[in-house]
C-alpha cells in the first residue's frame, strides 16, 4: 500500500508569483488547462496501490475544497486537504499529519513538491527505491552548471545511487546535479524528522541555563518544530546508506515566477500528446480556428473561426476570442474577451481582462526575466489599437495608451 503527500506550501510562500496570485492560491493556476496541482496528482494514477492522496499546505481549508472533491471522485482515489495552522518546513509539515498519513499503514510515501513541472516517472522510482532498500529515494537531474545554486545540489555515487553529499542552493558550485522535489519514503522519514525536532529541543535547552550570549543566539534559531526537508534532514543523512538518488532525463522545471508556468504550460500541452491527446485541440481554419502546435481550448470557450492560434496557447473557460485574433504562446484565463484582429504573444491573460480590437499584448517571451512576458492582471481592460510590451498590469486597471517595460500598479 502506498499514499501520496503533495506539499502546496501557502500565501506566503507564492509571493514571486504576483499578480496571478492575487485571485488563486499559486497551487491552483492552470498550466495546460489544469490547476498546478492536477499534474502531480495525475501523475500518482500511476501507482499501484495507492490508497489516499494528501495535499499539506495552510492556506483556508475552503480554498482547496471543490478542488479536492471534484478530483476525488474523478481519479476514484480519495484525495484530502491537511491544513497546519502556521508553516512548518517541507519536512515539519508532513510530520504535523503522521497519525493522518499512518492510519492506512502505508509501506511507501510519495512526497511531492506542487511547484516542479516533470513527467513524474514514479513507477520506476519505486522500482529503483525497493532495490535500493534505503529509507528514501529522490528524484535527481542535471541542470546547466550557471543555474544549479537555486536548487539543492547534490554528489550520488555512480554505481550504487546513494546520496553522498547534499547541500541547499549552495553559494560555491558542488555539482550540477539538483533535487527535483519528488521522493518516496518508508515510513522511516518520521523518526528521522522526530530525531531534528528532539535535537533542537535539546539544544535550546540548554541554551536556556547557560549564558546571555547563547540566549542571544538562541532566538535566531528556528522553532522546534519547523523542520526543513532539504538543509534539516537530506543533508545530515547523506553518506549513511540511507538515502538514494533516481535520474530523470526527462522535463523538469521548477515554477516559481509567472514567465515559468508559461513555459511549464507548454511542457505539459507538449506531455498531453502523449498521455491525453483528447485535451488538445485541432483545427484547419475551416469551420474552427486554425490550431498550431499544441494548443489547449476549454470546451465552453467561443473561438472564432477565423483565429489563428498556437504554439503553446491555453484556453480558459467562457473565454471569446474574436474574428482575425491570433495567440501565440500565452495563456488565456477564464472569463477574457479578446476582441477581433488583436495579437496576444508571450502572455498571460488575467481573468475577466478584455483586450480591445487591432490591439496587441505582447513580451519577448524570455521566460527568466521579470519583464520578459507580458501579464495582464484579474479584470484589466486593454481599450482598442493599445500595445502593451514586456509589461506587468496589476487588476483593474484600464489601459488607453500604449506602454512598454511598464509595471502598472
Ligand atoms: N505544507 C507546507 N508547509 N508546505 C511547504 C512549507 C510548509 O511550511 N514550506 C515549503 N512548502 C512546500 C512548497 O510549497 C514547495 O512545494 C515545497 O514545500 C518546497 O518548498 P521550499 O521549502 O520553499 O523549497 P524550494 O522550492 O525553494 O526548493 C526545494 O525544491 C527544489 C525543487 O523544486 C528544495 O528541496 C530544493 O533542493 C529543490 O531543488
Amino acid at each position: 500500500r502506498s499514499v501520496a503527500v503533495i506539499m502546496v506550501g501557502g500565501p506566503t510562500k507564492g509571493t514571486r508569483f504576483r499578480p496571478l496570485s492575487f485571485n488563486v492560491p499559486k497551487p491552483l493556476f492552470p498550466l495546460a488547462g489544469q490547476p498546478m496541482v492536477h499534474h502531480p496528482i495525475s501523475a500518482c494514477k500511476s501507482i499501484s496501490n495507492l490508497v489516499q492522496i494528501y495535499l499539506i499546505g495552510f492556506y483556508e481549508e475552503r480554498e482547496f475544497a471543490l478542488y479536492v472533491s471534484s478530483i476525488s471522485s474523478e481519479l476514484k482515489v480519495p484525495v484530502r486537504y491537511l491544513r497546519e495552522d502556521k508553516p512548518h518546513g517541507s519536512a515539519g509539515g508532513l510530520y504535523t499529519f503522521r497519525d493522518i498519513i499512518m492510519e492506512e499503514s502505508p509501506l511507501q510515501i510519495f512526497l511531492l513538491n506542487c511547484d516542479v513541472c516533470c513527467s513524474f516517472p514514479l513507477t520506476g522510482m519505486l522500482e529503483a527505491h525497493k532495490r535500493y532498500g534505503g529509507i528514501g529515494t529522490m528524484l535527481v537531474s542535471k541542470v546547466v552548471a550557471e543555474s544549479a545554486n537555486q536548487f539543492g545540489e547534490l554528489v550520488a555515487d555512480p554505481d550504487t545511487k546513494e546520496l553522498l553529499h547534499y547541500t541547499e542552493k549552495p553559494e560555491t558550485f558542488v555539482s550540477d546535479l539538483i533535487n527535483c522535489g519528488v521522493y518516496i519514503f518508508t515510513p522511516d522519514i518520521f523518526t528521522a524528522i522526530q530525531d531534528v525536532s528532539m535535537h533542537r529541543k535539546d539544544r535550546a535547552n540548554l541554551r536556556r541555563v547557560s549564558s546571555f550570549e547563547a540566549l542571544q543566539s538562541a532566538t535566531k534559531s528556528l522553532p522546534t518544530d519547523f523542520v526543513r526537508l532539504d538543509q534539516d534532514i537530506l543533508s545530515p543523512l547523506a553518506g549513511k546508506r540511507q538515502l538514494y538518488t533516481y535520474e530523470t532525463v526527462d522535463f523538469w522545471e521548477q515554477i516559481k515566477t509567472p514567465g515559468m508556468s508559461l513555459k511549464c504550460s507548454g511542457l505539459y500541452l507538449n506531455q498531453y500528446r502523449y498521455t491525453s491527446p483528447h485535451l488538445l485541440a485541432v483545427g484547419d481554419g475551416t469551420k474552427s480556428a486554425a490550431v498550431i502546435g499544441n494548443v489547449y481550448i476549454h470546451p465552453s470557450a467561443k473561438v472564432h473561426p477565423t483565429t489563428k492560434i498556437g504554439p503553446n496557447v491555453s484556453i480558459s473557460a467562457n473565454a471569446r476570442i474574436g474574428a482575425g485574433a491570433r495567440l501565440i504562446n500565452c495563456i488565456v484565463l477564464d472569463d477574457v474577451e479578446i476582441k477581433e484582429n488583436a495579437v496576444v504573444m508571450h502572455a498571460i491573460v488575467g481573468w475577466k481582462s478584455s483586450v480591445g480590437k487591432w490591439s496587441r499584448v505582447q513580451g519577448e517571451g524570455d521566460y527568466d526575466s521579470k519583464l520578459g512576458i507580458t501579464i495582464l492582471g484579474e479584470a484589466v481592460t486593454v481599450e482598442d489599437e493599445v500595445v502593451v510590451i514586456n509589461s506587468i498590469v496589476l487588476p483593474n486597471k484600464v489601459l488607453n495608451i500604449s506602454v512598454q517595460e511598464e509595471i502598472i500598479l
